[in-house]
């Protein structure tokens, strides 16, 4: 039963707003992976849009998949299932991701303008950059409730984390429970003092890897990681398009699984990336982490820098 194929949850629609590099490769994870019935795809720019949903239909029609796919208005992407928000501007080479928010704030407003009334039920996911920044104006956009607005947040980063770990550790990355937390984005840190290999502290399992200098190596190498790919080549798709099409899952299977994703702190007066349990109805419950003294400040810096941010967006 090896390759037996999952039936995709009967009557599920994920809709994908944007269809280009991120937005599509998603798409196409969903069709290769089917867990829902239907995914919409959603775009301005008709041509494209056309182009892609032919091109994506054509991936299903091999027998593989039993998910179907078609091009969708804004008004019916409100009523999806799991709604995720790919589109706008993108990084260009030494770009920030901050530096995208005032493009990308005026297009995710004018998408939800165009979905109002969204369903009650639809859990959002901000992919598009500064996802941080993105999701915090989502909460309001969108008037959902707290729980269904999140954000891909540091889950990309916590993997790419863990592919550098086990390298250096020897052992395969799912063996590795190390978390990215923060910004997804320049202020981001590693939550070094809580990283396990199996249930082994590293300082017991690896000590040699909490050097100074391997630590900055790691942390440089994992904040560098998109910069370094969209400077040879122009994005970057198939890790974000993974971890949306991971999250979507354990939306709609109400996994419970635990991730590091973005949404809203009260105690810091942002969205930023922390560990939480996430089901079919979004972020079911935070799962508190015990940070060390340089963590907790790290974590106090980078929800300044959002804040300040936030307050200078809302001027
Ligand atoms: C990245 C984009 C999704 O980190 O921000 O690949």
């Amino acid at each position: 039963m090896a390759d037996r194929i999952p039936e995709p949850r009967l009557q599920q629609t994920i809709a994908i707003i944007g269809c280009g590099d991120v937005g599509s490769t998603l798409a196409y994870t969903l069709i290769q992976n089917p867990i829902c019935s239907e995914v919409l795809l959603v775009d301005p720019k008709t041509e494209l849009l056309e182009a892609q949903v032919r091109d994506l239909g054509d991936a299903t029609y091999g027998g593989r998949s039993a998910t179907r796919i078609r091009a969708g208005t804004h008004k019916e992407a409100g009523q999806a299932d799991i709604v995720v928000v790919t589109a706008g501007a993108k990084q260009k080479t030494g770009e920030s991701r901050i530096s995208l928010l005032t493009r990308n704030l005026h297009i995710l407003s004018s998408i939800f303008t165009d979905m109002a009334p969204i369903s009650p039920h639809t859990i959002l996911m901000l992919v598009a950059n500064p996802v941080d920044i993105l999701t915090h104006f989502a909460r309001k956009l969108s008037g959902l409730p707290e729980s269904q607005v999140l954000g891909t947040g540091t889950s990309l980063d916590s993997a790419r984390l863990k592919g550098i770990l086990a390298k250096k550790a020897d052992v395969a990355a799912s063996s590795i429970n190390a978390y990215v937390l923060g910004e997804h984005g320049d202020s981001q840190f590693i939550a070094w003092s809580s990283a396990t290999i199996g249930t082994s502290p590293f300082s017991l399992a690896c000590p040699n890897l909490l050097s100074a200098a391997i630590k900055r190596e790691v942390s440089e190498h994992t904040r560098g990681a998109a910069g370094a790919i969209i400077a040879a080549k122009g994005c970057t798709a198939y890790g974000i398009g993974n971890v949306a099409a991971s999250l979507c899952k354990y939306i709609l299977y109400d996994s419970r699984t635990v991730r590091p994703l973005s949404f809203y702190q009260p105690a810091l007066g942002c969205c930023l990336s922390m560990p939480a349990v996430i089901g079919r109805k979004g972020i079911v419950r935070p799962v508190p982490v015990k940070l060390d003294e340089t963590e907790q400040k790290e974590l106090e810096d980078c929800a300044r820098g959002l804040r300040e941010v936030i307050a200078g967006a809302e001027e």
